[in-house]
């Protein structure tokens, strides 16, 4: 690899992708990729978390791989693979795991929020979610890490396992910084706009996923929950509703959301949420047609899932070998 900085991100192979997961991580990353060494993954083994059809799981699997590279993830440039190729990832985890507290799993947010959601499942592998997330970051000696704010957390646990590790046996991983974008790094739901847009909302209106076809983004954005006001102003706290349109549209159409409320001064709601709208089918329609176009191409997909997880083993055994030896454990004899 080149002597550069290393980011290392990926998104769960489940359900429909979001704008939110576009906005706040895919779509950043495009960027990135020309500056950082750059390693994404589809976290397959972190799906199963939650209940999962085996046989939807490896379509979402190809899914999601063709869509990274739809929006712009070049395999020449990233390495892109699948999780469950890579065994390092858990045997990382289990060693990670001998320096992460009970009590810390018990208080991240996420975790609860699941257990909330989920309660006949509440499954080890849920509450080990973090930790196989950090052993992901680790593994690569990343320096940071492009995700939305709703995984900041899980970042902030990667560090102080790092750092508890480190100090342990004696430096050994990277401590990982958490990147957000400014703009789109907590895309809110369009019913109810205090709450993260969500994969797994059972409000299909509520989400707009990377794959809706025009009128359904249409739809969806016309019946957006706004305020009583009538003015186009970004106030977080009070007018949510009409703040993350202002949001969405300025990722989408790379203006400020300075000069997007220049823009719909004086216009009412009605217009706004339909320019919201064209901005949205402009930005995704090229998007979805080349994912329908690679997804077909089951060839060239696994050929990239060869080269992906080839390059990244070499990467993630070179930090395993390091951190068994590290805690006592004899080489293997070969
Ligand atoms: P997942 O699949 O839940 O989310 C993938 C990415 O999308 C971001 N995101 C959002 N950003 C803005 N607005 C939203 N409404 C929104 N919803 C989701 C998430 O922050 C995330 O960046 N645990 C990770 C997957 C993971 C990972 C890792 C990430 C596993 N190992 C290592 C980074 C590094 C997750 O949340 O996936």
């Amino acid at each position: 690899m080149e002597n550069k900085k290393v980011i290392f991100s990926g998104v769960q192979p489940t359900g429909k992708i979001t704008i939110g997961n576009y906005l706040g991580a895919i779509k950043n990353w495009t960027t990135m990729q020309e500056e950082f060494n750059s390693i994404f993954c589809v976290v397959d083994l972190h799906s199963i978390t939650v209940n999962q059809v085996p046989a939807e799981l490896r379509k979402n699997t190809f899914d999601l791989l063709a869509l990274y590279i739809a929006c712009g993830l070049d395999p020449q440039k990233s390495i892109l693979f699948v999780q469950s190729h890579v065994p390092a990832h858990t045997e990382l985890a289990w060693v990670l795991n001998t320096v992460t507290m009970v009590g810390e799993m018990n208080r991240m947010t996420q975790f609860k929020d699941k257990c909330r959601k989920h309660a006949d499942n509440i499954n080890m592998g849920l509450m080990d979610y973090p930790v196989l997330m950090a052993a992901d970051i680790l593994l690569y000696q990343t320096d940071l890490v492009p995700v939305g704010i709703d995984q900041k957390q899980h970042v902030e646990l990667a560090r102080d396992v790092a750092q508890r590790f480190n100090n342990k046996y004696s430096p050994t991983f990277v401590v990982p910084e958490c990147y957000t974008p400014k703009v789109g790094a907590k895309i809110m739901s369009l019913q109810e706009p205090t709450a993260k847009m969500s994969k797994s909302d059972e409000n299909e209106n509520a989400v707009v996923t990377m794959l809706d076809d025009k009128d359904t983004i249409m739809r969806k954005f016309k019946r957006a929950v706004t305020d009583s006001d009538t003015v186009v102003r970004f106030d977080a706290e009070n007018k949510p509703g009409v703040s993350n349109l202002l949001s969405i549209y300025s990722c989408f159409t790379g203006k400020s959301i300075a000069e997007a409320e220049v823009e719909f001064e004086g216009k009412g709601y009605g217009d706004f949420k339909t320019k919201v709208a064209e901005a949205v089918i402009e930005g995704v329609s090229p998007i979805q047609a080349e994912q329908q176009r690679i997804v077909k191409d089951k060839a060239y997909l696994e050929e990239v899932l060869k080269d992906g997880a080839y390059r990244a083993s070499k990467l993630a055994y070179k930090t395993l070998d390091k951190v068994y030896r590290k805690v006592g454990f004899i080489p293997r004899v070969r």
